[in-house]
């Protein structure tokens, strides 16, 4: 390599320790799994191979390579224009989950179909499930607002016989709900999950997204493309709102789930969560750091069974 290179560090250390994406990806093995990957790869300014994340379809092939290497998929595929997630950051927020239930476990994961956990706002991508059902052989129920979504994430399941069972799809009909009509009577979780949507308005969400490609741009970084329809990154009120209204309706079904946790995006976020949950007498609030790249994020997790705040 000529030494006028620039060089990235060989692992991503912020990512969980339990990640496999921790090391910096082999595209010939990624290519081997999924050849719809070859055309987007080239070498970057690193001299090393990459795709543009500047383009969807090169992100949703890796994505989709992704998938299928790492977390046994035959195929995974999105409708144009929904989120395409980040496929590490996403993988972070379940084994910071295991961990939590762990903690309740003698320190040993516990794993397998008896170990349920609801997504709220699943997504077309199905990403939770597909990742939580692959590292550690949980159950999932995936609830969303967006039909499409919801008949994009049962297309996945459908196209991959590994996810059939363990995972069951739920449209919610009122957008102001998550765990309303979602849980069933008698229904018992062991965790339920949730990555918000985060902006107040669309337009809020549209020059977000604008700002966040030109500043990308600017740097030439390795940049995001990871698309998403405006309603599904944004909510009336906003990420704090949406878990307001979560948290409220958690105290209600405070005995379905052993554990409640949203991922916050917004650090000034975590205050008033806080004082929330506290004034509804939650007996465990935890805030778990976790770092992506430039962004850090965190998982707020509560809990009003029996436990120590
Ligand atoms: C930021 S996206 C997350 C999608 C996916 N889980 C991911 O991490 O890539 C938020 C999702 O929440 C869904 N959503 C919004 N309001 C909801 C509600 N009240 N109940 C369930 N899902 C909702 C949106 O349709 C969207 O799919």
């Amino acid at each position: 390599m000529p030494e006028n290179k620039k060089k990235h560090s060989e692992e991503k250390s912020i990512l969980h320790p339990r990640s496999k994406h921790r090391n910096r990806y082999d595209f010939k093995e990624l290519i081997k799994s999924s050849p719809t990957l070859k055309p987007f790869v080239s070498m970057n300014t690193y001299n090393e191979y990459s795709v543009d994340f500047f383009n969807p379809n090169a992100v949703k092939a890796l994505n989709k390579a992704l998938l299928i290497y790492f977390y046994k998929l035959t195929n995974w595929r999105i409708p144009k224009g929904f989120l395409c997630s980040p496929i590490p950051g996403r993988v972070d927020y379940i084994h910071y989950v295991a961990d939590i239930l762990a903690e309740d476990n003698a320190g040993k994961i516990p794993r397998g179909e008896n170990i349920r956990c609801l997504d709220i706002g699943v997504g077309a991508n199905c990403v939770y499930p597909i990742v939580g059902h692959q590292e550690y052989g949980w159950s999932f129920v995936g609830a969303d607002i967006e039909p499409v979504s919801i008949a994009s994430a049962e297309q996945i399941i459908k196209m991959n016989p590994i996810l059939q069972g363990p995972i069951e799809l739920r449209l919610q009909a009122n957008p102001k709900d998550t765990f309303r009509g979602m849980i069933q009577e008698n229904e018992v979780f062991d965790v339920t999950i949730c990555n918000p949507p985060f902006h107040n308005s669309a337009a809020a969400a549209a020059s977000a997204t604008k700002r966040k490609l030109k500043n990308l741009k600017s740097k030439g970084a390795e940049n995001l493309n990871f698309g998403g329809q405006h309603n599904e990154l944004w909510c009336e009120g906003g990420e704090e709102l949406f878990v307001k209204n979560m948290i409220r309706q958690s105290k209600h079904h405070a005995n379905s789930s052993t554990w409640f946790t949203s991922l916050i995006s917004k650090k000034e976020n975590v205050r008033p969560l806080k004082v929330l949950l506290k004034k509804l007498e939650a007996t465990a609030i935890k805030v778990i750091p976790m770092g992506q790249g430039t962004k850090t994020s965190r998982i707020l997790a509560w809990s009003f069974q029996n436990k120590t705040v």
